[in-house]
């Protein structure tokens, strides 16, 4: 054939795949998610989440204390409450004590250099497991005054230590709110990084495993549609990132992560600020779960869902598979 321009001439050896490769994934780039429970005892595995455990705060020291000498550099914190500390008001959510910030203080004081991000939200704390207070009615979650509460904890977290409170409620508002009351309150140094494009996914089943909030209230499928954004909509998703820009959030996130990436390209494409993706609990599963079947390649197939979520634009991941690649890597 007469043909002039051939693009696999690029593509002829490794090294020249090397030289012109777009794109790759750094471990400056992975935020590992970490579950915490009370008490003293054995680690817990999470049927859902083969590979990733609930860790006393003891455990958890020690766990971040390897992972960030291995050069990750900042993990979130997910508290798993024992049932009789939730009830429908959340309370425990301002309770001084509670497992999540005694946890970010024994951090902060081993490791204070590792960042820490903490959700913002009431799920944990929760009895039906929703991430707000309900309305009188029961039917639905109060925005406002659970934006109040979400303000108030933010504030608890901020004081505790963490570099960024992550509202992960959808509540409208909620970031101009806590972003106002921080700074009230002299925390102006700690950060909001939005989750603002949380859509309303299947694919956080194995979380809601992994916390207890699937089944809080007795019920498996936990519908929060009316503030998690419609999987059909990216129009919207677009007015959720633009007004978090608006009211102050330092990082934006979307949220799950390979099941919209065209979400992640439209956040990088419409600001400056930088954009996080949450590769959740499902996507983790999956991929777990194929490779235990010998169906799909692990260790290929998990990099390049990290690949693609960086090729779509996301500067930060946050991904179950972080600390494991923190240790392939210090090898
Ligand atoms: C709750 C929260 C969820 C996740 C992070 N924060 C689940 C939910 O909205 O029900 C999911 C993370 C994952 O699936 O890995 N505010």
């Amino acid at each position: 054939m007469e043909l002039p321009i051939r693009p696999r001439r690029l593509r002829k050896s490794a090294q020249i795949r090397d030289l012109v490769r777009e794109n790759s994934v750094s471990l400056c780039d992975l935020v590992q998610p970490l579950f915490v429970i009370d008490g003293d005892g054995e680690a817990e595995s999470i049927a859902s989440m083969p590979g990733q455990k609930r860790l006393t705060i003891r455990q958890l020291v020690q766990e971040c204390r390897e992972l960030f000498a291995l050069g990750i550099r900042g993990v979130a914190l997910f508290p798993k409450l024992d049932g009789s500390l939730k009830d429908a008001g959340a309370c425990e959510a301002l309770n001084e004590d509670t497992l999540v910030l005694r946890a970010v203080r024994a951090l902060k004081a081993e490791l204070p250099k590792l960042l820490l991000f903490t959700d913002i939200a009431l799920d944990p704390y929760t009895s039906h497991g929703h991430d707000g207070v309900l309305t009188a009615d029961g039917r639905d979650v109060d925005n406002d005054v659970t934006v109040g509460i979400l303000c108030r904890m933010a504030v608890l977290h901020a004081q505790a230590g963490v570099d960024f409170v992550a509202p992960s409620d959808m509540m409208d508002g909620r970031i101009g709110a806590i972003r106002s009351t921080l700074d009230a309150a002299g925390l102006s140094a700690t950060g909001v990084m939005a989750y603002s494009a949380k859509y309303a996914s299947a694919y956080y089943g194995p979380f809601r495993d992994a916390v207890g909030s699937a089944n809080a209230a007795g019920t498996a499928l936990l519908g929060k549609d009316t503030y998690q954004l419609d999987p059909a909509n990216s129009r919207a998703a677009r007015r959720e990132l633009l007004l978090d820009i608006e009211e102050g959030a330092d990082m934006l996130m979307v949220k799950p992560a390979g099941p919209y990436l065209d979400i992640i390209r439209m956040a990088r494409d419409l600001t400056e600020l930088p954009v996080a993706a949450y590769q959740v609990s499902g996507e983790y599963a999956q991929i777990v779960a194929a490779a235990q079947l010998g169906w799909l390649d692990y260790g290929r197939t998990r990099d390049e869902s990290l690949l693609a979520i960086k090729r779509a634009g996301a500067d930060i991941i946050f991904s179950y598979f972080a600390a494991e690649i923190a240790r392939e890597l210090g090898k």
